[in-house]
Parts: structure tokens; C-alpha cells; sequence
């Protein structure tokens, strides 16, 4: 029997706690012996005082323990590629890194999640799709891998069901932003959901959980360990979330900017992110490419339409309708304009996104609804000019009222004055 209370105090004086012990705590608080005010109480616990890598990893396991895990790639006899974000506002990328992926014939299979406060989920991005369907069975998802390429899908509920509930009560006590919870939490998943080889996007910036490179450097490496000690290749890219990524926050308005980048037109930022990812990937799979071949397929998957046909197979294998048209429209669409002339030095990523999310874009609670037609699309960015009265921003909105407040907070996002900012690619650094 698990003596919570004896693990607690040990880790608030500061002491290292065995793999077992980890272990049993973790796996009795899943089966609902440990109640959540003890829970809480340690992971309170855990973000002042930390965990060192072997605890870190000890956690990650029982983490995994706790549910089902897939063996992806023996299942399709094929090494299978996974990406993963650390979460970010208008960030779309696996939407269309899927789709490149999987045209240059490399199996991608992922398991993503829903949006909460100012960032967006990919799920609620697919489901701007008429009759898409995110929740398949693991054997769906393991044929659709196999045999159309790609599948996202939304977590099964029997994978990693510890993290769901440490999740959950983490979001209410003020301990998300732990880098060893963060790793566990997201590690577990991957490795759970079976991917041989996984990129990890971590954000850094205004919008992002990490606000510093610094910051995101220690989560990377510990993301890095946990995949590699359970056997896995993994790479980081970290990657600015100090503006939205491309110009499309909200879920139908980012599933056209992934269209139009699957059709090569898609903004410069949002493009660089989804070939540099893809070049990973490519470079993981069992294709024999190295990094620069991989970004050589990538863009040639793109420039000769398979991507885009990739795109619309996988829409329609999951039950959706491809075609643009489907996708619903806001009916109330209004400009933000330049007040003077000048260039753009910052566009604040958590000001816009929750702009769109106070438009209906996004979620407060998980129980909240979302309209999926609403949003913002970012037409300049940042290092552009703009002459006085220029569009800067459009606001997609429901009814007038939330389009004057949206209107307004926009227009407060973005800061202009006379000389362009430096520059700041959107790769700012790899780690793998
Ligand atoms: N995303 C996750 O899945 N878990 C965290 O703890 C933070 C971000």
C-alpha cells in the first residue's frame, strides 16, 4: 500500500524518490486510491523542488503503465513518424506536415488533443470539417495508418489515463509549468501512441508555455532523454511564439491556410515551420534520406500536387468533405487598419488569440462549445510596413458586437513604430 503521504514530504524537504516508489504512487492515484488533494500536494511538491532525469523517466513510465500502449509500427511492419507541439496560437503545422509526410509514402499517425484557453487543438481545427471524425477505435486507427498513410485522431481514452486525470488536476492547482511534469505529460503520450521517431515543436514566447529559450532548451533536452531512454529517435525544434504562427488563428480559417500551403501559397513563417518539420521526419523514416533530401521530397511533394491529393484522401478516409467550400464561413467580416504609417515590430500572440477565443474560436472551460467559422487572420506580420489606413488584420465574426470588441483587441496587438524589428526566423534553434 502506497504511503502518499510519507512521498509527499520527502519530496517537499527535497529528497529523491525511487522508481518504485514513483511508480506505485502513480499507478495507485489512477486506479483512484490516492485521492487528488494528495496528488495535488505532490505535484505541488514536485514544482518547487523538481525531479532529476531518473525520476523524471520513472514518472513518464508509470505514466504509460497506466493504459494501453500501441505498437505503431510493428503493427504496419513500417517505421512510423510522429510530431508533436508544445502548443501555440494559430499553430496548424501537423495539419498539413501529415499530408507532406505521408506523400512522400512515410506512415504518420497521431493522437492530438483539444484547445484550451488562448491556444488552439488540433482536433477542434479538424472538426471544422464537415463529418470529419476524430474519435476512431485503435484498430481503426492502426488500418488507416497503414493503409491510407495518415490518421490524427483524438487520444483514446485508455491511453495513458494517468495523465488525463494529473492533467486535469494540475490545470486547477497552478502546477502545469513544471519542466519534468510538462515532459512526463507529453512524452508519455508519444511513446504510448507508438510513433518510432518523433519531432517535438517547442514554443517559445508571449504565447507559448516556455517564455524563454532558455526555458524551452531545458524542456527540449528533457523531452529528448525520456524518448531516447525508451528507445525512440526524437529532434526539437524550437520554434517563436512571440506572434501567431502564419496569418490564420481559429479552426476553418486554419484549415484553409493549410490548404492553401499544401497548394504551395501558404504564408513564409507557417511554410518554413512545416518543411523544417517535414525534413526531420523524412530524414527519421526508413527512406534513407538525410535532412536535406528530406527537405528537397518535402517541397517537391508540395510543388507536384501530391500533398494536396494526400491531403483530401485522408479528409475523406476519416469521413470528411475536403473540398473548401465545405468549410463554414463567419458572417460578419471587418478589417483592422493601420492607424499611421510604419512597420510592424510585435503582434502579441496571447492577445490574438484571445481575441479569437472570446470570438467563439476557442474554449475557457472544457465544457465550452466552439463555433468553427470565427477567428483572425494576421495580414501583416511582424518586420512588415504599412501605410496609414493599410489592413493589418481581418476579424471573422459571428455578429457585430464581438466583432467591434474583437476589432479592438487586435488592433491593441499589434505594436507599430518606425523601424522594423530585428529579425526573428521562425526555426530559432534544433536540438536533436
Ligand atoms: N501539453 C501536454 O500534453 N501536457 C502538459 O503538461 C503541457 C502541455
Amino acid at each position: 500500500m502506497v504511503h502518499a503521504a510519507e512521498l509527499i514530504r520527502r519530496k517537499r524537504d527535497g529528497e529523491r524518490l525511487g522508481a518504485e516508489e514513483l511508480g506505485e504512487l502513480v499507478l495507485a492515484y489512477a486506479r483512484g486510491e490516492v485521492p487528488d488533494y494528495q496528488m495535488a500536494a505532490f505535484c505541488m511538491a514536485v514544482f518547487f523542488r523538481g525531479l532529476d532525469g531518473a525520476e523524471t523517466f520513472a514518472l513518464t513510465d508509470a505514466m504509460i503503465r497506466s493504459g494501453e500502449t500501441i505498437g505503431l509500427g510493428a503493427a504496419i511492419g513500417r517505421k512510423v513518424v510522429d510530431k508533436h507541439s508544445t502548443g501555440g496560437v494559430g499553430d496548424k503545422t501537423s495539419l498539413a506536415v501529415g499530408p507532406i509526410v505521408a506523400a512522400c509514402g512515410v506512415p504518420f499517425g497521431k493522437m492530438s488533443g483539444r484547445g484550451l484557453g488562448h491556444t488552439g487543438g488540433t482536433l477542434d481545427k479538424l472538426e471544422s470539417i464537415p463529418g470529419f471524425r476524430v474519435e476512431l477505435t485503435t484498430d481503426e486507427f492502426v488500418r488507416q495508418v497503414r493503409d491510407v498513410g495518415l490518421a490524427i485522431i483524438g487520444q483514446s481514452a485508455n491511453l495513458v489515463p494517468a495523465d488525463k486525470l494529473l492533467y486535469g488536476l494540475r490545470d486547477v492547482t497552478a502546477t502545469v509549468d513544471n519542466v519534468s511534469l510538462i515532459a512526463a505529460s507529453i512524452m508519455s503520450k508519444k511513446i504510448a501512441a507508438g510513433a518510432d521517431a518523433i519531432v517535438l515543436d517547442v514554443k517559445v514566447g508571449d504565447g507559448a508555455f516556455m517564455k524563454t529559450l532558455d526555458e524551452a532548451r531545458e524542456l527540449a533536452q528533457a523531452m529528448l532523454e525520456l524518448g531516447r531512454h525508451a528507445g525512440r529517435e526524437v529532434a526539437c525544434v524550437l520554434t517563436d511564439m512571440d506572434q501567431p504562427l502564419g496569418q490564420a488563428v481559429g479552426n476553418a480559417l486554419e484549415i484553409r491556410e493549410t490548404i492553401a500551403t499544401l497548394r504551395g501559397e501558404g504564408p513564409p513563417d507557417f511554410t518554413e515551420l512545416v518543411t523544417a518539420a517535414c525534413a526531420h521526419l523524412l530524414a527519421f523514416s526508413d527512406l534513407g534520406l538525410d535532412e536535406d533530401g528530406g527537405r528537397a521530397r518535402a517541397v517537391a511533394a508540395v510543388q507536384d500536387g501530391s500533398a494536396l491529393a494526400m491531403y483530401e484522401r485522408w479528409i475523406a478516409a476519416q469521413g470528411g468533405d475536403p473540398s473548401e467550400d465545405a468549410l463554414p464561413s463567419a458572417p460578419v467580416v471587418r478589417e483592422v487598419t493601420a492607424p499611421s504609417d510604419g512597420h510592424v515590430r510585435a503582434i502579441g500572440a496571447v492577445a490574438v488569440g484571445m481575441a479569437a477565443l472570446r470570438l467563439g474560436a476557442g474554449r475557457r472551460t472544457k465544457d465550452d462549445s466552439i463555433d468553427h467559422a470565427v477567428g483572425v487572420l494576421c495580414l501583416k506580420k511582424r518586420g512588415d510596413s504599412v501605410a496609414a489606413g493599410d489592413p493589418l488584420a481581418e476579424v471573422h465574426a459571428r455578429d457585430e458586437t464581438s466583432a467591434t470588441q474583437a476589432c479592438e483587441e487586435v488592433r491593441a496587438a499589434y505594436e507599430l513604430g518606425d523601424e522594423p524589428p530585428p529579425a526573428r526566423p521562425v526555426v530559432l534553434e534544433t536540438i536533436d
